[in-house]
């Protein structure tokens, strides 16, 4: 397998030529992937017609899996569409149907059209995520990836001081709080224990290319020791300068088109389609975090 890359013109993000994820890829080559992940925070491989095994085999080469909705029982087993090693980020049900508007598992699932980075609550946050597209929407349902890198970049040397020493709190309660989700009315006592906010810094240095990045998303909701009004107002300005439209790639899909980009180094949301009339069928998978960042 002999692969080439494609720099996109804003700065990050690639298109990789030369893959097939059905295909076993060498030591070598897993290395040079992962080089190419971490310099580029997002790539894109097109054509990649695979069902859930081979993305599950393909994802096995950057680490091991971190299983889906374990934290709820939100979606009941009976009702999952797939397996556990795979997230279902469609707008479907188990019989393949577009999830009624009031559906609570839709609602949820919304929570992904807010600039985030996946599982950021997570005491070992995840590293990679593989995106599979299956079935995409004709109009609608891009996603948009931010630059970090760029974002930390974009700082004052005062607010890079003052960043670089601040933690903040993840929990999902936050993030789906953000959309009138309030967790505590419609979970349990113990399945809300698993929502206590997580610690991680603000800033994190990637160990191969030794850039900095910023590290937000919808689910950090205070700034330790922070009042939450000044917290609010503070991490709003960050994802202010953060989304700036010079750092974002936005991707229009195509069936069959399998992204992996890096949460250590890039916020993702994605776009409003009709979910109602539309049928999109994608599928990730998550690479599990193998460190905490901040004792607990
Ligand atoms: C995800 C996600 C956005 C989208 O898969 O983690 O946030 O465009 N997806 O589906
Ligand atoms: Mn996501």
């Amino acid at each position: 397998m002999n692969f080439k890359v494609l720099k996109s013109k804003i700065g990050f993000a690639a298109e990789v030529f030369g893959i097939d994820a059905r295909q076993n890829i060498s030591q070598q080559h897993k290395i040079e992937l992962t080089r190419i992940i971490n310099e580029h925070a997002v790539i894109i491989f097109k054509n990649q017609n695979i069902n859930d095994d081979e993305q599950i085999k393909f994802s096995e080469n950057f680490g091991e899996i971190e299983p889906a909705g374990t934290n709820t029982e939100l979606t009941k087993m009976k009702d999952r569409r797939l397996s556990l090693k795979m997230n279902d980020v469609s707008n479907l049900d188990k019989n393949n149907k577009p999830l009624a508007k009031s559906n609570q598992n839709r609602i949820f699932g919304l929570g992904n059209r807010l600039w985030h980075t996946d599982a950021s609550f997570k005491k070992k946050p995840v590293t990679f995520s593989i995106l599979s597209g299956r079935k995409v929407s004709l109009k609608g349902g891009e996603t948009e990836f931010c630059d970090m890198r760029c974002g930390y970049k974009a700082l004052s040397k005062e607010m890079k001081n003052k960043v670089d020493d601040l933690v903040g709190e993840h929990s999902l309660q936050y993030s789906r709080g953000k959309l009138g989700f309030v967790m505590k009315d419609v979970l349990t006592k113990k399945e809300l224990e698993k929502f206590k906010p997580v610690l991680q810094p603000l800033v994190r240095k990637n160990s191969i290319t030794n850039r900095k990045s910023l590290y937000l998303s919808a689910h950090l909701g205070l700034i330790k020791d922070w009042e939450l009004a000044d917290s609010i107002l503070f991490i709003n300005d960050l994802m202010e300068i953060c989304t700036c439209s010079d750092y974002i790639y936005a991707h229009k899909w195509e069936e069959n088109d399998l992204i992996i980009w890096d949460n250590t180094q890039v916020m993702h949301r994605g776009r409003y389609f009709n979910d109602q009339k539309e049928v999109r069928d994608v599928r990730r998978t998550t690479i599990a975090g193998t460190e905490m960042l901040i004792d607990q």
